[in-house]
């Protein structure tokens, strides 16, 4: 999980990090493999009646085939199964394929932060993104995992 998570961001969770979140009762995940092997994965957590999106990500060679779609379906049924209400998650306004991937599952911004992103000299803003939980079928399109 490490190791997919440092090929998708420039500052990666460590084993620790998922070995920590792993440990913890509010926390809750999801992977997806693809042709036996770690496709995605996504770690979120109960905050009161929200479920907080904390980090997903794909691998680079099946970006585009669903594998984040998955992810999220299978985290939406998890927080309905915990009585989970609303999504909450934070994007970088230049995150184009994330932004685009949340859009289509229907989050609507509810807040900005601004210069919340920084990457070298450059400061971006955070969009507060939320739906409720519960994905109706139709928004999760034709991929699913393997
Ligand atoms: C964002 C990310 C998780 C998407 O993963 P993915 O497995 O490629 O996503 P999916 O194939 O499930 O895409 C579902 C939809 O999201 C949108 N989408 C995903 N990547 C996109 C891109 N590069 N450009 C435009 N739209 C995109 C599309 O609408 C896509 O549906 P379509 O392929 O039928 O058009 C992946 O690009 C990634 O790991 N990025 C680095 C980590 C990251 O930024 N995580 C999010 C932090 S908030």
């Amino acid at each position: 999980m490490a190791r997919l998570h440092a090929r998708a961001f420039g500052k990666p969770w460590s084993r620790l990090d998922f070995e920590t979140w792993l440990r913890r009762e509010n926390a809750f995940g999801a992977v997806v493999e693809r042709s036996g092997r770690l496709a995605a994965l996504g770690f979120a957590m109960a905050a009161g009646e929200d479920a907080e999106l904390l980090t997903i990500a794909s691998s680079p060679s099946v970006r585009r085939k669903g594998a984040a779609r998955a992810v999220l379906c299978e985290l939406d049924q998890k927080a309905q199964e915990m009585g989970l209400k609303r999504w909450v998650l934070e994007v970088a306004c230049n995150n184009k394929p994330a932004r685009t991937l949340y859009q289509r599952l229907n989050f609507v911004e509810i807040g900005v932060r601004k210069g919340y992103y920084s990457a070298g000299p450059d400061q971006f803003d955070g969009f507060v993104l939320a739906r409720p939980v519960g994905l109706e079928p139709t928004s999760l399109g034709g991929h699913g995992s393997d």
